[in-house]
């Protein structure tokens, strides 16, 4: 009784004595709390190990942070991502960053992944054709001349090479098709509509020398490779699914071009076998009409029935703001949605309530297992609190966002609400070789030093990598997150070691 008295007045008088100023500090210091446990990754405990692995990811982040805070005119991810790109992969951060498994990668485009570097090596391929015209080129392969219209003339590109003045200028001019850097994106890339336009051109462009069957399988391969060399052990890679050609007339159509990747997957699995597989979401152009989405759940249904494990799923592309909205093919896709996982882009914007901002609704509506981006759920506060209770993953692509023109400075990129209030969302890249970045490890970077709390941690970045596995369609999860777990401890344990 006595004791019970004493402790009451000791509080009260406690509360009393406290001043106003420590009241607020309190107050102050509770939110900041109360924010650091709502972040994504919050759920997380580090082990002794990966605290020390923390101070030393800490110490570099913060120091590249506070010296960006006093000098913002030279922080590097408030520029065009061209004029950082390389630079940032010279930093300590970006090294551990690279050899951090970061689990998979599940928004990418299968022609948009390697470097031009990579595209331009193809170009001394046997039996290629050119047709120079005005400001394009037409690229095919064919065992004598095509005749397929041109402007010009078609002509062997091993003969327009070797009889320009200059091969090596020759070259760098041919290297320019595959790539949209550019030294002056703000004077030349004024707005969406011209960077989206010189993006697509990248597509029409290689897309008739990709889809020869050999390079195709080939370019897949080497993409398998480059993103088990990105510390990544699985992939969900989106495709149009282009008929393929070869030399001898031989036209393959959709389900053949699924069938090609199937046993690329195949035989990269058979020759690196720690790598977990790819998985397939069939992902052809939105700009058409409901007959035509008809036609591509036909084909979506039959890869489906013929390689039930390799087909993810279904989804549409292109440019949402000019491309038809989701709303026109509703009746289609609704009554597909029991056959087929839906893994929509949606949110692609910067409009607000205009149709391309609309497809969310209809995204999720439909059941959409992820959403391709979802840029413009900030906007949103009910669908928001949807996709996290339904478990809808956003699959989020700052730099792909940033080139495209959505956001010109990291900082203030919506990711950085998601992240904060916990909702599910995995990174990805989208189309990473079209602006020469690496297949995950630039966005992740940018992520953590550009977009994320500066007190986001190591947990955030585990988290990330975790949340790729969980929201994947990987057979076998389980295993796949129990070898994620030893490649992580390793790779802690060699940071702690070597403090790089
Ligand atoms: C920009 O990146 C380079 C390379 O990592 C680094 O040396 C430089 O300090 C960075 N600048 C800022 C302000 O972060
Ligand atoms: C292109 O080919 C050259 C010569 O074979 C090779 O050294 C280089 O690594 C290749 N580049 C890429 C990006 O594949
Ligand atoms: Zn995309």
């Amino acid at each position: 009784m006595w004791t019970t008295l004493v402790y009451f007045l000791l509080v009260v008088s406690c509360a009393v004595s406290k001043t106003e100023y420590e009241n607020v500090l309190d107050e102050r210091n509770d939110f900041i709390q109360r924010e650091l446990d709502m972040m994504l990754g919050n759920d997380i405990t580090l082990s002794d190990n990966e605290l020390k692995a923390n101070e030393i990811i800490m110490d570099l982040k913060c120091k590249e942070l506070d010296f960006g805070f006093q000098s913002p005119h030279i922080f590097n991810l408030s520029k065009h991502f061209f004029e950082y790109k390389d630079a940032v992969k010279e930093s300590a951060l970006y090294k551990i960053i690279q050899k951090m498994p970061k689990g998979a990668i599940l928004h990418a485009h299968d022609t948009g992944l390697l470097s031009p570097d990579y595209v331009l090596n193809i170009t001394y391929m046997e039996n290629l054709y050119v047709c120079f015209e005005e400001d394009t080129m037409q690229l095919l392969f064919s065992d004598n001349i095509p005749k397929e219209s041109c402007g010009t003339k078609w002509q062997l590109m091993h003969d327009a090479r070797y009889s320009s003045v200059d091969v090596e200028e020759f070259d760098a001019e041919l290297r320019k098709y595959f790539t949209i850097v550019i030294d002056d994106p703000h004077e030349i890339y004024t707005d969406i509509n011209v960077v989206w336009s010189r993006f697509q051109q990248y597509f029409i462009t290689t897309g008739s020398m990709f889809s020869y069957k050999p390079v195709w399988e080939q370019y897949f391969y080497d993409t398998l490779k480059a993103v088990r060399e990105d510390n990544i052990m699985y992939m969900e890679i989106r495709s149009v699914l282009p008929p393929l050609y070869d030399l001898n007339g031989k036209v393959y159509d959709s389900v053949e071009t699924a069938e090609s990747y199937k046993i690329t997957v195949d035989r990269f699995v058979k020759d690196y076998p720690d790598f977990y597989g790819a998985k397939l979401i069939y992902a052809p152009l939105r700009m058409v009409d409901a007959s035509t989405v008809k036609q591509y759940i036909k084909t979506a249904k039959k890869i489906k029935k013929k390689m039930p494990d390799f087909l993810a799923g279904f989804d549409l592309v292109g440019q949402e703001d000019l491309g038809v909205p989701t709303k026109e093919f509703l009746l289609e896709l609704v009554h597909a949605k029991d056959d087929l996982d839906y893994f929509f882009h949606a949110g692609e914007t910067n409009w607000n309530g205009m149709s391309s901002d609309e497809n969310m609704y209809d995204a999720i509506a439909l059941g959409t297992k992820r959403i391709g981006h979802a840029f413009a759920l900030t906007k949103h506060p009910y669908l928001m609190e949807e996709v996290k209770r339904r478990g809808i993953a956003l699959e989020v692509n700052v730099l792909s966002n940033t080139v495209l023109k959505l956001v010109g400075d990291m900082r203030n990129h919506p990711l950085a609400s998601f992240l904060a209030r916990d909702l599910p969302v995995v990174l990805s890249s989208d189309d990473p070789g079209v602006w020469e970045a690496d297949p995950l490890s630039h966005d992740f970077f940018v992520t953590f030093l550009g977009v994320a709390s500066r007190h986001a941690d190591l947990k955030l970045l585990k988290k990330l990598a975790l949340n790729s596995l969980y929201y994947s369609t990987v057979k076998d999860k389980d295993k796949v997150v129990h070898e994620f777990e030893i490649r992580w401890t390793k790779f802690i344990d060699s940071l702690v070691k070597d403090k790089w």
